[in-house]
């Protein structure tokens, strides 16, 4: 390396780290008093069941060992439950961990990714911090996806789409049918998150979307582009657990696995 070196070389003024990131947002929430309600964090004020706490308490004997990377006994729990081999399902630090994941086996530096806006806050931050750019597509009149318009903005740079739905903060919900008509009109190797952190709050809908079941039908038909995220942070209120979780066809959950 050039110039000076060794104890006279001046102080740089700051590493030198990616300027890319110098635009972004610091995320960083205020941290929960007792009684707080954070209803931007869309987080339960009530303490967790019993029985999940005694079931923390008797896991603190085990804090001196790494933990299972594999998740093997929550996988093959949740694969019983969801009817689906345990190889399509991914657990990571939550369901935001599981986005950053996706982004980073998705996008190269310059590739484009899709979100709905307004959406989750964080997306535009992950995936710039994947290097990617960010095409924001609004919302409707009524606060809901617009995915025609999602599908007419897709590029041939386009890695990623996010879906979410319930979506926060709006609370609308798309269709079971929409996002059929949404995917018959997204390229097969461009892939497709629907990020499902509030399925459990859809309510009384026509046609709800089950991204489970959709995943489920897809890769019965051959597609490998669809993924849906849940989460034990909302609907469970295990945030402080930090457990996300997410169906997709087996060769992309073995990219998030490396
Ligand atoms: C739409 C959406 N997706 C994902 C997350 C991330 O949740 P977690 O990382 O706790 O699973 C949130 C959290 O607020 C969210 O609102």
């Amino acid at each position: 390396m050039n110039g000076p070196s060794g104890p006279d070389r001046p102080p740089a003024a700051r590493p030198r780290v990616r300027s890319d990131l110098d635009g972004l947002p610091l995320f960083r929430g205020r941290a929960a008093e007792s009684g707080m309600i954070r209803l931007d964090c869309n987080e339960s004020p009530l303490a967790p069941p019993a029985a999940v706490q005694a079931a923390l308490t008797g896991a603190v004997q085990g804090l001196n060992r790494y933990p299972d990377n594999a998740s093997a006994d929550l996988t093959a729990r949740l694969a019983e439950r969801h009817g689906v081999p345990p190889a399509a399902l991914s657990l990571g630090p939550g369901s935001v961990g599981l986005c950053a994941q996706l982004l980073q086996i998705a996008c190269a530096a310059g590739d484009e990714v899709l979100i709905p806006w307004r959406s989750f806050e964080v997306y535009p931050s992950l995936a710039g911090t994947a290097g990617a750019v960010v095409r924001r597509v609004p919302l409707t009149a009524g606060h809901a996806l617009d995915l025609p318009a999602m599908a007419a903005a897709i590029t041939d740079r386009t890695r990623l789409v996010f879906v979410c739905s319930p979506n926060n903060p709006t609370g609308t919900s798309v269709s079971r049918a929409d996002v059929e008509r949404f995917l018959a009109a997204v390229p097969p190797d461009v892939l497709v998150v629907l990020d499902e952190a509030y399925a459990e709050f859809t309510g009384r809908q026509a046609d709800p979307l089950d991204g489970f079941a959709l995943v489920r039908e897809q890769l019965r038909q051959g597609r490998t582009n669809v993924v849906a995220l849940r989460t034990f942070s909302k609907a469970y209120g295990l945030a402080g657990l930090r457990i996300g979780y997410c169906l997709s066809a087996p060769p992309v959950a073995e990219l998030l696995g490396r």
